[in-house]
């Protein structure tokens, strides 16, 4: 009889050259300085998403803005995110992951200056693109940037390390939504981002290349140089000779139309089905409103509100990304995804039902009497769909993305892959109060947790395990009939 267990996907073993070194051994200062530059482009990336729910007070109070420009000036960021992840594979393989990561800190800085000193808000609308095509741009190259350099046995903690660094940079977003939303400074909230732009170019112009995207351009010699950088005193050869290898048999860089040829479809409808099932689980409907999911659940002062949000949501997200970044490379991939979503379910479940008992206290409901023991439910399981989102969901979808392509297809698909996770993401936000006002508070929540279901089902038939495997060997996965 074919059993679920038979059916579900085969995990390869690790290969038996991989030798078990310790992260000190393995950290050389050319990959720390890699490590910097992930750090850098993943915080712009959370701030300059997080920020602008603060900085909109004070931009309402500069300009006259009708209810279609405070829309427009909110999620524009997320447009051009979306046309600046698609240009940033086609960059990232034209011009090389190290180039586009400089493309990518310009456009931060140009983007945050542009906005600080906007004189009207067609300039603003103008700089928020700007913004949103650098974080596109840099959400494609900094993990694959990662995913490239990485040694093997580090690679799901480095590109997780991505993820710590958005959780950051939405974290110090919140922050800073705290304290200048009050004296109205937006101009100070969005320019603040052109410093660390700028210090991800220098950063980035110091750091080695990719020897894989080297090697793709035939220069094999410069690939060397950089491969020692990374592995001072170890014989590079041989692993040029495996990327070599790999790329003969993969052919020339793919046009758009290999992208999606069949042979490739296995991983590509992996990337893309965890990119959407990363956002229509919920993240950023709490992310985005988390101030508002308070404020029904009984948090009735801003005061209040900001605080819970900061540090139950903000601070909780980087602090539970580090189990991410201890466990990814020893219990693997699978194991973190699926514990996450059994998490996030129940914890969506939870919230839907307590919402059940706020709507049916609320007209009874004293004002001023704060959160009830409803709100402190939802206070809690929030919390916790916030901690399994951090160790699985977040940071383990970004790890797969970036490893699951064959070298000629991995800007482009990488690219398709995240422009489908900004499109899920601007969806999500932009309609999940719509639906809530639809449906109602309860049924939203479920309807997540239900997503939840959907996708354990989905990642434990077709995900395979990628921890322990070297980029070159899981791309044979799919070249393996009936796999
Ligand atoms: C997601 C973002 C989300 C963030 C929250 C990332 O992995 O791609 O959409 O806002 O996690 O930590």
């Amino acid at each position: 009889m074919k059993t679920a267990a038979n059916n579900r996907v085969k995990t390869p073993p690790a290969p038996s050259s991989a030798q078990p070194q310790s992260v000190g051994q393995i950290m050389t200062p050319w990959l720390w300085l890699v490590l910097v530059v992930v750090l850098f482009a993943g915080a712009l990336f959370g701030y300059d998403q997080g920020v602008i729910s603060g900085a909109l007070r004070g931009i309402k109070s500069t300009f006259t803005l009708s209810p279609l420009v405070i829309e427009v000036v909110t999620s524009w960021v997320t447009l051009g995110a979306l046309f600046g992840s698609l240009a940033g594979g086609e960059l990232a393989d034209q011009f090389g992951r190290k180039r586009t990561v400089l493309i990518a800190g310009a456009m931060f800085t140009l983007g945050a200056l542009v906005q600080a000193f906007a004189p009207d808000t067609v300039i603003l609308v103008a700089g928020r693109l700007v913004v949103g095509a650098g974080v596109g741009v840099a959400a494609v190259a900094a993990p694959l940037y990662a995913a490239e350099l990485a040694p093997t046995a580090v690679r799901g903690r480095f590109v997780s390390c991505y993820q710590l660094a958005i959780t950051i940079g939405i974290f110090l977003a919140y922050l800073v939504d705290g304290w200048l939303s009050p004296s109205g400074a937006w101009r100070v909230m969005l320019g603040a981002s052109a410093v660390p732009g700028l210090l991800l170019f220098g950063v980035a112009l110091a750091a080695p290349r990719s020897p894989r995207w080297l090697m793709m351009m035939a220069r094999r010699p410069e690939a060397a140089a950089e491969l020692r950088k990374i592995r001072p005193g170890a014989d590079v050869e041989p692993r040029l000779d495996a990327i070599a290898k790999a790329l003969r048999q993969e052919g020339d860089r793919a046009s758009w139309g290999e992208v999606f040829q069949q042979e490739w479809h296995r991983p590509l409808m992996i990337g893309i089905g965890l990119a959407v099932f990363q956002q229509i689980t919920g993240i950023n409907a709490i992310i985005y409103y988390a101030d508002q999911i308070f404020s029904s659940a009984g948090f009735t002062t801003q005061a209040s509100q900001t605080t819970v949000t900061t540090w139950a949501i903000g601070a909780v997200n980087v602090l539970a990304t580090l189990i991410a970044i201890a466990f990814i490379d020893r219990l693997g991939r699978r194991k973190l995804l699926l514990a996450g979503l059994i998490g996030m379910g129940i914890s969506l479940i939870v919230v839907g039902v307590a919402f059940q008992f706020i709507v049916n206290n609320a007209a009874g409901a004293a004002a001023a009497a704060g959160p009830s023991a409803a709100g402190v439910v939802t206070l809690f399981a929030l919390v916790g769909f916030i901690i399994c989102f951090a160790f699985s969901m977040g940071p383990v979808v970004w790890t797969v993305i970036n490893e699951v392509f064959p070298g000629h297809i991995r800007g482009r698909a990488v690219a398709v892959a995240t422009a489908v996770n900004w499109g899920s993401a601007f969806l999500v936000s932009q309609f999940f109060l719509s639906v809530i006002g639809a449906i109602g508070d309860s049924l939203t929540f479920w309807l997540f947790a239900l997503f939840c279901g959907v996708a354990w089902v989905w990642i434990y038939f077709r995900v395979p395990e990628t921890k322990g495997l070297p980029l070159e060997q899981i791309q044979q996965l799919w070249m393996e009939p009936g796999k």
